[in-house]
């Protein structure tokens, strides 16, 4: 049954309408609430409650729910809620007077608190959608209902925007414990302005991120973020404590922002939940824990929220790197520095149908599977991600057209040079120009991205920038031709095979792993980028490196895959890693 399209049990709805039965005023109805329930201002004005009293007497059964996307609603379940209010009694002792939700929905967290916590004296909900506030009120008048020795703390259920909310005003000057407790919106800002929708805070460019950085994705944030940051903002410095079900992204960009905003928390907590059971989505999400008006803590414990009591691992700040396993990157932190050569990422066309081509018997074959009749000069092999598998490779499943050298680079020549590619290019120029990324405005037809002097060098050592394999692989030229990757892998490229080895071998090392291991985070969309591989120091690794185990790595590689490498050049890598060297690096290859 749904009163103002707000779900309401049977024994809700009669105990309402005889509660308020004889009452015509609404300031009347509102004592006769805070008497029964404790909760304050339950009707907001007379019209509203002679609207509430006419939807009471003829009950709407059915409702239409209205799209919820722009407000990232995923209700927490009455026993994830209870489950939480009791991890943070039992284990973190918590025993708060006052209860902030502050996007508090039907009120699920607002019940659990109620039937966890004996000390409460106040509790305050927020929430946007006006249906959610009254299924919040019902709910806790069928909670006492049913636990009627329950004690009732002072209660508000606010009708408002969170983002229009003045949390600063209920800072408590009793210094009375507080728990900011709830599970903030799981919505994106990009998702929100795809939606068109106006639910952001007005200064939705808080992290400042430019222009390029949108293109990019880095400006992209989840709503849940700015209201945790809302909370700490406003409460970091009170007695007291915060538990919010979030994105793991979102603990992450807290985390590493931490750095710079020192908030007075600590004992930062994560409690991996299952939110494909208890959400059914696949989004990574933890229940968020810490403490206030502490000294600032920089690193955050990770449990399993459904066996919490060992930290599987901590992550955060160590002095001033911000790393995935504290106590990994203690033991591998001497890997980390900035890599002598350049890490690249592949090739980025966005038009696989037109620009991949497969070799079906001498004959190519594109995305769409029609054959085609091309010169060879700008087919080059092409490897994605998930043909990264061996430590070699030379053999490519793909090829594609490689109509620049560089950047922006004129692409006219075609026409005159290589008339069948130029054919097939421009019937298919309507796709082109179809690109949709601004990347490809006002650039020469047919352009790509991700290609340089650094992509025609011979040899290559390769990552999927998407699995989670520290796994990296030589790419060998084919037919004397050197192999391209795609943009979703990243790579180093050598004039040497020997140094390509060298560097193969470094990169597959045990020590290389566990520092990738200890510095990449499982959760985000791309484990390996630019910015991680960047921290690879070879020339540390190199240091340390001992020749007997170089010695054993080629001999196994040259008897698998018949290199012919030998470790003689092994000194002049090293002299050319010297940090000294650094500048002039890229040319020496
Ligand atoms: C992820 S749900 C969680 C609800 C509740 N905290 C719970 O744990 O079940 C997020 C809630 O935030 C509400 N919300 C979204 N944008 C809001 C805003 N700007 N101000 C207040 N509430 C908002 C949604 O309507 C939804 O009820």
């Amino acid at each position: 049954m749904k009163v103002f399209e707000a779900n309401i049990s049977y024994q809700t709805l009669s105990i309402l309408r005889d509660v308020l039965s004889r009452i015509d005023n609404y300031k009347s109805a509102n004592n006769k609430m805070v008497d029964c329930f404790s909760i304050h201002n339950f009707f907001d004005t007379q019209t509203e409650y002679e609207l509430f009293l006419n939807a009471i007497s003829v009950i709407e059964t059915i409702a239409l729910e209205s799209d919820r996307a722009e407000y990232g609603d995923f209700q927490t379940n009455s026993d994830l809620a209870k489950s939480v209010t009791q991890l943070l009694k039992s284990q973190k002792k918590a025993n708060p007077k006052v209860i902030i939700e502050p996007t508090c929905g039907k009120g699920n967290f607002i019940i659990a608190a109620l039937s966890t916590f004996d000390s409460l004296e106040k509790i305050i909900g927020i929430e946007i959608y006006k249906p959610y506030t009254w299924e919040t009120k019902f709910n806790i008048i069928d909670f006492y209902t049913t636990n009627p020795t329950e004690s009732k703390p002072e209660i508000e259920i606010n009708h408002f925007n969170v983002f229009d909310f003045d949390f600063k005003s209920l800072l408590n000057k009793s210094e009375d414990e507080i728990l900011i407790l709830g599970n903030p919106p799981w919505v994106t800002n990009s998702k929100l302005s795809s939606l068109e929708s106006s639910n952001l805070p007005q200064k939705s460019n808080f992290k400042k991120h430019n222009g390029f950085d949108a293109i990019t994705g880095k400006g992209n944030f989840d709503i849940g973020e700015y209201i945790t940051l809302m909370m700490l903002d406003a409460f970091h410095t009170s007695r007291g404590n915060l538990a919010f079900l979030v994105k793991n992204s979102v603990i992450k960009n807290i985390l590493f922002d931490q750095n710079l905003k020192k908030y007075r928390i600590a004992e930062i907590d994560k409690y991996n939940i299952d939110s494909k059971k208890e959400f059914g989505v696949s989004v990574d999400a933890a229940l968020l824990f810490c403490n206030f008006n502490a000294q600032p803590e920089f690193s955050c414990k990770e449990f399993d929220f459904y066996q919490p009591t060992t930290a599987a691992k901590e992550f955060g700040w160590v002095v001033d790197k911000f790393v995935s396993n504290v106590d990994l990157y203690r033991l591998n932190h001497n890997a980390d520095g900035v890599c002598q050569f350049e890490w690249r990422q592949g090739i980025k066309h966005d038009l696989s149908s037109i620009m991949e081509l497969e070799r079906n018997h001498n004959q190519f074959v594109n995305g769409k599977g029609e054959e085609i009749e091309i010169e060879e000069d700008l087919v080059f092999g092409l490897l994605k991600s998930s043909d990264l598998k061996k430590i070699v490779l030379n053999q490519p499943r793909k090829f594609t057209i490689i109509t620049q050298k560089k950047i922006g680079q004129d692409t006219s020549f075609i026409k005159h040079s290589l008339p069948k590619t130029y054919d097939y290019l421009h019937k298919n120029k309507q796709y082109f120009d179809q690109r949709k990324s601004s990347i490809y405005n006002n650039k020469p037809d047919f352009s790509i991205f991700g290609i340089g002097d650094y992509s025609f060098l011979p040899f290559k050592v390769a990552i999927s920038g998407l699995y989670k394999t520290y796994h990296f692989s030589l790419i060998l030229p084919l037919e004397e031709k050197p192999i391209m990757l795609d943009d979703t892998c990243y790579f180093l490229s050598f004039n040497s095979l020997d140094f390509a080895v060298y560097t193969l071998i470094l990169l597959n090392s045990k020590k290389t792993k566990e520092f990738l291991k200890a510095i990449t985070f499982s959760d985000a969309k791309r484990t390996f980028t630019k910015e991680v591989l960047m921290r690879i120091d070879l020339y540390k690794l190199a240091i340390e490196f001992q020749v007997e185990n170089l010695e054993t790595e080629i001999h196994s590689l040259n008897a698998i895959y018949s290199l012919n490498v030998c470790s003689e050049r092994w000194k002049d890598f090293v002299v050319a890693l010297e940090p000294k060297k650094v500048s002039k690096q890229m040319q020496l290859f």
